[in-house]
């Protein structure tokens, strides 16, 4: 079983990626981190994220299994990895990892931009995660706070709507849900109401599956 989650950032895709996984006894890969790392390698170069050479050469020499995933959470590379993730050949040196990857028995889930889209088009179930963004700021603010780091919540609110449309109106794989994607929207939600409802949308189609 492959499950596709797709969705802006701090919408909970996540974390309901992760949970899922934990439940069905599926492999998870946060793609998010591919992009963050190729951005991370770039300025640890001494490159600007839009090097587009540099940028390509990073993807390609990627080792995804060496990635220490705390290091790629800041705030520098997270801007930076929306700026490289809008270079087509970054995304095209990424795909055939990403795609092995969803093989890989007994099943996976995937989150990020682009997976239900370009990934794996033929996921048998696809979530787009999404929320106000006003809701994504606090939540980011939590985090952020949860982790000991100062944070306004009206620069991250800013950060977080500039990402979204870099990632909405680029045009390679541009963030948006598949057209058989489940709307998931989690802006009154906390995040055990949310796993219920992916829970729920998942249960319905593979019941769906069986009768059919
Ligand atoms: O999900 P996360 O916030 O870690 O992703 C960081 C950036 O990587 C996103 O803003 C987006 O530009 C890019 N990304 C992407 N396609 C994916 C996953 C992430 O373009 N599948």
């Amino acid at each position: 079983m492959i499950i596709a989650i797709d969705g802006p950032a701090a919408s909970g895709k996540g974390t309901i990626a992760r949970r899922l996984a934990h439940k069905y006894g599926l492999h998870h890969l946060d793609t998010g981190l591919l992009y963050r790392a190729v951005a991370k390698a770039v300025l640890d170069a001494g490159f600007p994220p839009d090097d587009i050479g540099q940028a390509i050469a990073a993807a390609a020499a990627l080792d995804p299994e060496k990635f220490d995933e705390s290091a790629l959470k800041t705030q520098q590379i997270t801007e930076a990895a929306s700026v490289v993730a809008a270079i087509p050949q970054v995304r095209a040196a990424l795909m055939n990892y990403q795609r092995a990857f969803a093989q890989k028995p007994p099943g996976v889930v995937l989150d990020g931009r682009d997976i239900g889209t370009v990934i794996a088009p033929a996921a048998e179930v696809k979530l787009f995660v999404f929320a106000s963004p006003q809701v994504r700021a606090k939540r980011r603010v939590a985090e952020l706070k949860a982790r000991g780091e100062e944070a306004d919540e009206q620069a991250v609110l800013a950060d977080l709507v500039r990402r979204d449309e870099r990632d909405s109106r680029r045009a390679a794989a541009p963030l948006m849900p598949a057209p058989d994607a489940h709307l998931l929207d989690t802006t009154h939600l906390d995040i055990d109401a949310a796993l219920r409802a992916a829970v729920a949308i998942i249960e319905a189609v593979r019941t769906g599956r069986k009768r059919g």
